[in-house]
């Protein structure tokens, strides 16, 4: 049994884009195939506060508003996860405040690589600019969470529940499809890349010169036997 886990980070819950999008191309998976599951979770489902600057997380391994609201519920799903799906509406050409308040919540995974070894894909929508840039930044982060990011889906939209080509938007929902699965039956399993390579080299070198401030992160990567570790590739081959 394989776990999908969406969040989009747009308020309108069922009446978004974003969602709807989405939730054609789980719909047609779950054709396919009923014994996957899925968590579709929305902005508007889920209480989750601004991140507050403290720098715990990657200091002392632990943020104090996960007590209060539900980040841990969200991250613990997306641990248990076999396949991640970040999507966001266009908001003044990048990712919605929501989206990226749930994204600042995840720093310290930026330095850790905690999803590394789990396939995804970024979905976003659009009035008509911003696309390429919603995606190339979803697709940095997913990357230096450790994410392979083996596609990205996108549709046009206006109002509210108002998808500018509704056909075409559920041709290629159903054409993703056929690009994921594969990575949930197991015929593709995840290979490295430039991307996750460039944030294996980064994160090193971050930990490494940064570990005064970042105390928890490079105790993390000590633990794991991932300072020993030179390539992304490693890392994977550990996981697998
Ligand atoms: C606050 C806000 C900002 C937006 N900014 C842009 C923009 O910069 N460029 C654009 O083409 N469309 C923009 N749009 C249109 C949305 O990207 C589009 O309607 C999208 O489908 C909304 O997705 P959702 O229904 O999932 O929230 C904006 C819409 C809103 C509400």
């Amino acid at each position: 049994m394989k776990n999908i886990f969406v969040f989009i980070g747009s308020p309108l819950k069922e009446r978004s884009n974003t969602y709807t999008l989405t939730k054609m191309m789980i719909d047609k998976l779950l054709k396919l195939d009923n014994s996957i599951k899925f968590d579709l979770i929305t902005a508007r489902d889920v209480n989750i506060q601004a991140c507050k600057g403290c720098w715990s997380c990657m200091n002392q391994g632990t943020c104090p508003l996960d007590k209060i609201d539900d980040m841990a519920f969200l991250k613990r799903k997306m641990l248990d996860s076999d396949f991640i799906i970040w999507g966001s509406p266009v908001y003044a050409m990048q990712v919605s405040g929501q989206m990226k308040v749930f994204l600042d919540r995840l720093a310290s995974w930026y330095h850790t690589f905690r999803l590394a070894g789990k396939p995804g894909i970024t979905v976003s929508t659009t009035a008509g600019a911003g696309l390429e840039e919603v995606h190339e930044y979803l697709k940095l982060v997913l990357n230096m969470a450790g994410v392979k990011v083996v596609s990205s889906l996108e549709t046009y939209g206006t109002l509210p529940e108002t998808l500018i080509d509704p056909e075409n938007a559920l041709k290629s929902a159903h054409k993703m499809v056929y690009e994921i699965y594969p990575y949930l039956t197991g015929e593709k399993t995840v290979e490295t890349d430039k991307g996750l390579e460039y944030s294996f080299q980064v994160n090193k070198n971050k930990v490494i010169y940064g570990a005064e401030v970042l105390k928890a992160d490079h105790r993390y990567w000590k633990e794991n036997k991932m300072l020993e570790m030179n390539s992304f590739e490693e890392l994977l081959n550990e996981i697998n």
